[in-house]
C-alpha cells in the first residue's frame, strides 16, 4: 500500500500541568524580524539579485521592520556583496538593525564578520542543528558533541565581535530543528550558549526557537515555548524569538500561540515565502493583530505595493485567496453574503467600530476599493445586482424589479460562464428596461385635475415618426394615461407594480420610474429615466405597454397610434 498512514508516528505532546499560555491574550505586537532576504531567498528557484534584494530591503524598511535578516554572507557571494553594499553605501536607517546568519563554523563566522565590517549595529545569528534525527542520522554525534558545536560557535562569535568594538553587536542563537529536539536538551544547549555570551552582563542576546519543520499542532509548539522559557537561565536578560515554518499549514497560528506562551519576537516573511510550504507569513500575523485592534507596528496600508514588490523579487504570484492580500479575499459572489455586506455597509456610521458581516477588516484600510467587495456571477442574487447599480450608477431598484432583473443577470452570467462586470449589468438593464419601442417616445404631456378626476393628454412620437396625442381620464395620473392607452387600443391594462425614485447627483436624469403592467394575461416591466418623476412614470408606462403590444404582434404598433 503506497498510501499508508501506519508509516508515521504521532508527535508526542509535552507533558505539562502548569500550562498558562491558553489564558493569555495578545495585546501588543511582538517585535518582528523579516527573514525574506535570507530564509525566503534560500527557498527560491532563482535567488534574488542584489538589485532585487535592495528593492525588498527598502520595502521592509518602509513597512516599519526594525530587524531584517539580510542573508547568509559566508555562504553566498551575492549575500556578501549585498551586505557590503548596505554598509558601504550607508543604506541602513538609524533605527534598523541588519541580521546575518552563519553556521557555527570558525571560517564561516570569520567571513561573516568580514561582511559586517564597519556596520553600526548588527545581529550575528549563529545556529546548529540539535534534533534527535539530525544528531543521530546527519551528524552522528551525541548530545555533548552537538552542545560543543553550539558553545564553540558562540565563542567564535564573541571573539569576532570583540575584535570589532565599534559595532553594536547583538548575538542570536538558534537550536535549529528545535521542534524535533528533546526539551531538556534544548535548554541545556541554550544555557551553554548563554553561559558564553552572558546576557546578564549586558550583552544583547536573542534565543530563536525555530519550528524548522512544523511537526505538531500549534498548541504543542506553544507548550514547547512556555516550557523552555520557564527553564532557561537569564530569561529576563534575553529576548526569546520564534521562527515557524508552515509544513502543516499552521505557521501563523503557531507563532501567535508562541507569543501567548512568552515569545517576544517573531521571525517570518512577507506572504510566507520560504522553504517547502514557507515561513510564517508576517502580513497575516500582523493583520490578525490589526483586526483585533492591536497596533501591529507595521504599515501595511499599501497592500498592492507590497504584493507587487514581493512578486517581482520572488517571482511567485500571490494566491488570490491569500489572507488580507489576495485579489479575492474581500469579494463576495454569493447572494446572501452580498446582501449581508450591503446592509451592514449601509447602516455603518463613520467612526464606529468595524462590524460588517463577512469582512473581518475594512478593505479600504489596505488600499482596496469597495468596488471589489461585491462582484457578480451566476451565484449572485438580487442584493448584489442592486448594490452594483446603486453603487456605480445611482440607480435604486424596487425589490420586485431587483428580483426580476437579477434573474436576467444570472442568465447572462450563466451564458458567459463567469463574472459579469458592472458595465455589462448596466447595459443589460438599459436594454431590457429603458429601451424605447420606435414611435413610443414621450414628447410632451399635460395633466390637470377637473371635477371628474385627472385628465391626461400625452404626445408620443419619435425621430422621423409622426406625433400622436392620447387622451384619458381617471382618478390618478398613471391610471389616466393607462386609460388613454386602453381607449386607444381597446385593451385592459393592469398596473401590477409601480415605483419612482429621485436620482442621486452624479446622474444626468433626475428621476427613475419602474412599472410592471399586465395586458390580457401577459405581463412586462419597463423603466424610464427622465428630468422629472411624472415624465419618467409616463414613459415607463408607454414603454411597458408598447413592448407588450409589439410582442403581441397582432397590432402593428406604429399604425395603431392614431391622432386623438
Ligand atoms: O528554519 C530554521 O530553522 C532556520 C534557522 C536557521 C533559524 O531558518
Ligand atoms: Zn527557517
Amino acid at each position: 500500500m503506497p498510501f499508508d498512514h501506519r508509516k508515521y508516528v504521532a508527535f508526542q505532546p509535552v507533558r505539562k500541568t502548569d500550562r498558562r499560555w491558553p489564558n493569555q491574550v495578545i495585546e501588543q505586537a511582538p517585535s518582528w524580524c523579516a527573514v525574506d532576504l535570507r530564509d525566503g531567498n534560500q527557498a527560491l528557484v532563482k535567488p534574488m539579485t542584489v538589485n532585487q534584494k535592495q528593492r525588498l530591503f527598502d520595502l521592509l524598511v518602509r513597512l516599519g521592520f526594525k530587524e531584517i535578516e539580510i542573508g547568509f554572507p559566508a555562504a553566498s557571494q551575492p549575500d556578501f556583496d549585498f551586505c557590503r553594499k548596505l554598509i558601504e553605501e550607508n543604506r541602513i536607517p538609524e533605527d534598523v538593525t541588519i541580521q546575518v546568519l552563519t553556521q557555527a563554523r570558525e571560517e564561516l563566522i570569520a567571513r561573516t564578520f568580514e561582511a559586517l565590517d564597519g556596520a553600526q549595529r548588527a545581529i550575528v545569528h549563529v545556529y546548529n542543528s540539535t534534533s534527535t534525527v539530525q544528531r543521530e542520522q546527519v551528524f552522528g554525534l551525541d548530545r555533548d558533541g552537538i552542545r560543543d558545536i553550539a558553545v564553540q560557535g558562540a565563542s567564535w562569535v564573541k571573539q569576532g565581535a570583540a575584535a570589532r568594538p565599534d559595532t553594536r553587536w547583538t548575538f542570536q542563537y538558534s537550536p535549529e530543528s528545535f521542534t524535533g529536539t528533546e526539551l531538556d536538551f534544548a535548554v541545556e544547549v541554550i544555557d551553554a550558549v548563554t553561559a558564553v555570551w552572558r546576557p546578564d552582563q549586558g550583552q544583547p542576546v536573542i534565543i530563536n526557537l525555530p519550528a524548522t519543520v512544523e511537526m505538531a499542532t500549534p498548541n504543542v509548539f506553544a507548550d514547547q515555548i512556555e516550557w523552555v522559557c520557564d527553564r532557561i537561565q537569564y530569561r529576563q536578560h534575553l529576548r526569546v524569538s520564534v521562527h515557524t515554518h508552515n509544513d502543516r499549514g499552521c505557521a501563523v497560528a503557531a507563532a501567535e500561540l508562541a507569543v501567548m506562551a512568552g515569545a517576544d519576537r517573531v521571525e517570518g516573511t512577507l506572504m510566507g515565502n520560504g522553504e517547502r510550504t514557507g515561513n510564517m507569513d508576517l502580513i497575516t500575523m500582523a493583520m490578525n493583530l490589526y483586526s483585533q485592534g492591536v497596533d501591529p507596528q507595521l504599515d501595511l496600508s499599501g497592500m498592492a505595493e507590497i504584493t507587487e514588490v514581493v512578486e517581482a523579487c520572488t517571482e511567485i504570484a500571490t494566491h488570490p485567496r491569500h489572507p488580507y492580500a489576495g485579489e479575492l479575499v474581500f469579494t463576495a459572489f454569493s447572494g446572501s453574503h452580498q446582501d449581508a455586506i450591503k446592509k451592514c455597509l449601509a447602516r455603518r456610521c463613520e467612526g464606529e467600530a468595524w462590524n460588517v458581516a463577512y469582512l473581518p477588516i475594512d478593505p479600504g484600510d489596505v488600499g482596496r476599493r469597495y468596488e471589489e467587495v461585491v462582484r457578480i456571477n451566476s451565484q449572485s442574487g438580487k442584493g448584489g445586482v442592486a448594490y452594483v447599480l446603486e453603487r456605480d450608477y445611482d440607480i435604486t431598484l424596487p425589490r420586485w424589479l431587483q428580483i426580476e432583473f437579477s434573474k436576467l443577470v444570472q442568465k447572462a452570467a450563466e451564458v458567459n460562464g463567469g463574472e459579469i462586470d458592472s458595465l455589462s449589468i448596466r447595459r443589460l438593464f438599459d436594454e431590457h428596461y429603458l429601451g424605447l419601442v420606435p414611435g413610443w417616445e414621450l414628447q410632451s404631456y399635460d395633466l390637470h385635475r377637473d371635477s371628474d378626476g385627472v385628465v391626461a393628454q400625452v404626445q408620443v412620437g419619435g425621430e422621423g415618426v409622426e406625433t400622436h396625442l392620447l387622451k384619458g381620464r381617471a382618478q390618478g395620473a398613471v391610471e389616466a394615461v393607462a386609460s388613454a392607452l386602453e381607449h386607444r387600443f381597446g385593451i385592459a391594462i393592469a398596473v401590477e407594480a409601480y415605483d419612482e425614485f429621485a436620482l442621486g447627483e452624479g446622474t444626468s436624469a433626475n428621476a427613475l420610474a419602474c412599472i410592471r403592467v399586465a395586458l390580457e394575461g401577459n405581463a412586462g416591466s419597463a423603466a424610464a429615466l427622465a428630468e422629472d418623476t411624472t415624465s419618467a412614470t409616463i414613459q415607463a408606462l408607454l414603454s411597458a405597454v408598447s413592448r407588450l403590444l409589439a410582442a403581441g404582434a397582432e397590432r402593428p404598433v406604429r399604425e395603431t397610434v392614431g391622432t386623438a
